[in-house]
């Protein structure tokens, strides 16, 4: 089967044998790769839409998985099962996934991996994470259709990490890939255009967007 570059790297990220909740699955695609991928994965696709999950009971009909991917409308984290121990979330912010932690932290106790591909605030989540008892394996960087998207993986486990890991990723920092240097231009970009527009009544906002450009530019140069 074919499926996004992005989808494929989370995929791959997943452990044999690991028992999968895919939170906010829409057409679940991923839930159909890992299935196929015929490694002991089992899989509850959920999102809080009944759109995305009549779109995902066809898509998982059409390859005969639908004893295979449970499908479970919910909240979050909200239809989580007992033994689930690995959590994905892909195609959301930073804020919105670290709000569903945050609303749900006695789930997580039983859960061993999550792995996370958020559209922004990346720093926030491993700042969150690495507090509350989970610690960074893998991340990967993927450029599809244009786009270059970050994959965070992390296992049950402590360890501290510095100002700069959080915001650039501690195994990003270390292989700085051409794409590394491509994703954080960019932002740097983002940045510098934002500190332009923005008013000088704005002292607090520009004093932090100042100091987030120095750091950036430390970085690429
Ligand atoms: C952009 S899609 C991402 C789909 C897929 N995970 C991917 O990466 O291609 C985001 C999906 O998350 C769902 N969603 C948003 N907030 C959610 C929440 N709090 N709980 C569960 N699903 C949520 C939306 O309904 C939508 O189907």
């Amino acid at each position: 089967m074919k499926i996004s570059d992005r989808l494929k790297t989370i995929g791959d990220m997943v452990d044999a044998n690991s028992s999968v909740i895919d939170v906010g699955c829409d057409h679940a695609w991923l839930d159909i790769y890992l299935i196929n991928k015929n490694i002991g994965i089992t899989a509850i696709a959920s999102d809080v839409a009944l759109g995305p999950l009549e779109h995902a009971k066809k898509n998982i009909a059409s390859f005969q998985m639908d004893s295979m991917i449970r499908v479970k409308q919910g909240n979050g984290l909200d239809p989580l099962e007992e033994d689930t121990d690995t959590i994905i979330i892909s195609g959301m912010g930073g804020k919105t996934m670290v709000g569903i932690f945050k609303n749900n932290l006695p789930k997580l106790a039983q859960i061993k991996t999550i792995l996370l591909s958020p559209n922004s605030d990346v720093q926030l989540i491993r700042t969150f994470l690495s507090k509350n008892s989970f610690y960074l394996t893998m991340e990967e960087l993927v450029l599809d259709h244009g786009i270059i998207y970050s994959i965070l993986k992390f296992q049950k486990g402590y360890k501290k990490y510095q100002k700069l890991e959080l915001y650039f990723g501690p195994i990003l920092l270390q292989k700085r890939s051409p794409l590394f240097y491509q994703y954080y231009g960019k932002e740097l970009k983002r940045k510098e255009i934002t500190l332009q527009l923005l008013p000088s009544k704005y002292i607090r906002k520009r004093w932090k967007l100042k100091k987030e450009i120095k750091m950036l530019q430390g970085i690429l140069k």
